[in-house]
């Protein structure tokens, strides 16, 4: 039996801290929602007991520090399976980019476990066991859009976003999250308004949501990577509604109600940068 789940990329709408807590994380609030760019993960069982990770992707690894590697040990530590799997990740979502693609490929290793290995678990069951492996995996594992706080582990659905274009923009830069974290200075921030944006997601209001948006990060991690202030810069030019990077960057994302706005700022930005998409939002 070959089972396949889809992996879709998250995009922060809001990204706020609000301090930094005693086992050393930030406690967040966030509003997230997935987008139709997605990896592919097809699971089988093997006959031995092993975990073996095959990817499309020429640079990601296939042992203990891939996540869907980290999710499917999880598992089989969990609940005792003898059997091993075989994880063939299909990538599509650029690596290292503030849109969680190894937690989504994790969330979706978890899930798709699940049916293979007829465990039964809720998906808040899964996203409990998603929060061991990474911050931004609980999320992943329901998708949507959703209000999320604590360190990222605790989710609460808020509708469906208002549809719209997205034009990601992934400048060629890598960025560690942990490093971003830890440049945040509570004195100097501006605070995103969450409660608006929740407020315009469920009203389904286009421009109160593009008016909200906000992220904390983006402000230390363009002080490294100023070509992030460019792209916003060229994305807003040609007539994007919204830009904002994304977690802890470097993907820079524009949102447009109109598709020819978004195909004028996709076309814009592919002059200036390789790796550029357009995509939808999810429902
Ligand atoms: O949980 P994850 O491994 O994805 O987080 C990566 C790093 O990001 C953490 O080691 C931490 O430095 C930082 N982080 C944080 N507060 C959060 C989530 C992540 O400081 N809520």
């Amino acid at each position: 039996m070959e089972i396949i789940e889809k992996a879709p990329a998250k995009l922060n709408l809001t990204l706020d801290a609000l301090y930094k807590r005693e086992d050393g994380y930030h406690e967040l609030e966030m509003v997230m929602t997935t987008v139709d760019l997605a990896d592919h993960i097809t699971l089988k069982n093997l006959p031995e007991d092993e975990i073996i990770i095959r990817t499309t992707s020429g640079v990601l690894p296939l042992d203990k520090r891939n996540h869907a590697f980290q999710a499917a040990k999880l598992m089989k530590e969990t609940f005792q399976i003898k059997k091993g799997v075989e994880i063939t990740i299909e990538k599509k979502i650029p690596i290292a980019a503030g849109l969680a693609g190894g937690s989504s490929d994790a969330a979706a290793t978890l899930r798709g476990l699940n049916r293979l290995w007829e465990l039964n678990l809720s998906l808040d069951e899964l996203a409990d066991l998603g929060a061991k492996v990474g911050s931004d995996v609980p999320f992943c594992v329901y998708g949507g859009t959703a209000f999320v706080t604590g360190r990222g582990d605790q989710i609460q659905h808020i509708g469906t976003m208002p549809q719209c274009w997205v034009v990601l923009v992934k400048p060629r830069v890598g960025v560690s999250t942990g490093t971003v974290f830890s440049a945040l200075s509570f004195e100097e921030l501006v605070h995103p308004n969450t409660n608006e944006m929740i407020a315009a997601i469920q009203n389904e209001d286009y421009q109160e949501m593009i008016q909200n948006v906000g992220n904390v990060l983006e402000h230390i991690t363009i002080a490294r990577h100023p070509d992030i202030e460019r792209i916003k810069y060229k994305m807003l030019k040609f007539g994007a509604d919204a830009a904002l990077m994304s977690g802890s960057g470097p993907t820079v994302f524009a949102l447009c109600e109109k598709y020819s706005r978004a195909q004028r700022v996709y076309n814009g930005l592919k002059g200036f940068c390789k790796e550029v998409y357009l995509v939808r939002t999810l429902k």
